[in-house]
């Protein structure tokens, strides 16, 4: 398509947008200093990856995993395994302080691994999901009312500022509880 007609909401700019600002919050990362405000921001990051893989992994990846042939499926399989390996990363984060050795390392590892997976989502797997005949723009809708219901929840549930530490709100349904599908990581095309 040589013009795009996708409005803001649709699913693939919906999470394109939330990539921007995560690349974003880490070169400010990149240019603060080593104190309290590298610690907000990397709660800031954290926090915007896990909501943002939330929407992908209990909203985005079943329905493309069901739409996408046997080949491309295999790159939503893939995506997920990487989601799992981006949440080790942030639980060691989580209570982190700028002041520990490893902290900086932690947060490199962290940023190289999202550019990667980002690549992969972006130059692959949005647009095999948008050779399907989903419809983005409702996906997209519905994308976005989970995402505020998780800003919501963390706003509620955000523990008040503590010494300069690392802090993530986890907004992750447990596998079991989640609405609809099967767990990505086991799942498999329709029938
Ligand atoms: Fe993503
Ligand atoms: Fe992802």
């Amino acid at each position: 398509m040589l013009f795009s007609s996708k409005s803001e909401t649709h699913a693939v700019n919906l999470l394109k947008r939330d990539h921007r600002l995560v690349e974003d919050l880490f070169r400010q990362w990149e240019e603060a200093p080593n104190n309290g405000a590298a610690a907000k921001l990397v709660s800031q990051i954290c926090q915007a990856l896990v909501i943002h893989a939330e929407v992908e992994e209990t909203v985005f990846y079943p329905r493309v995993l069901n739409a996408l042939d046997k080949e491309d499926a295999e790159l939503i399989r893939e995506a997920a395994v990487e989601h799992g390996t981006l949440k080790g990363l942030i639980s060691l984060l989580n209570g982190a302080s700028p002041n520990e050795p490893m902290f900086c390392a932690q947060v490199s590892v962290l940023q190289e691994y999202v550019k990667h997976h980002v690549q992969e989502e972006e130059h692959e797997l949005f647009p095999a999901a948008e050779r399907t005949d989903l419809d983005l723009e409702a996906l997209g809708v519905e994308m976005s009312a989970l995402k505020r219901q998780l800003e919501a929840r963390v706003a509620d549930e955000e523990a008040p500022a503590t010494s300069g530490r690392v802090n993530v709100v986890d907004v992750a349904t447990p596998v079991g509880a989640r609405p609809r599908g099967r767990p990505v990581a086991h799942g498999h095309r329709a029938a």
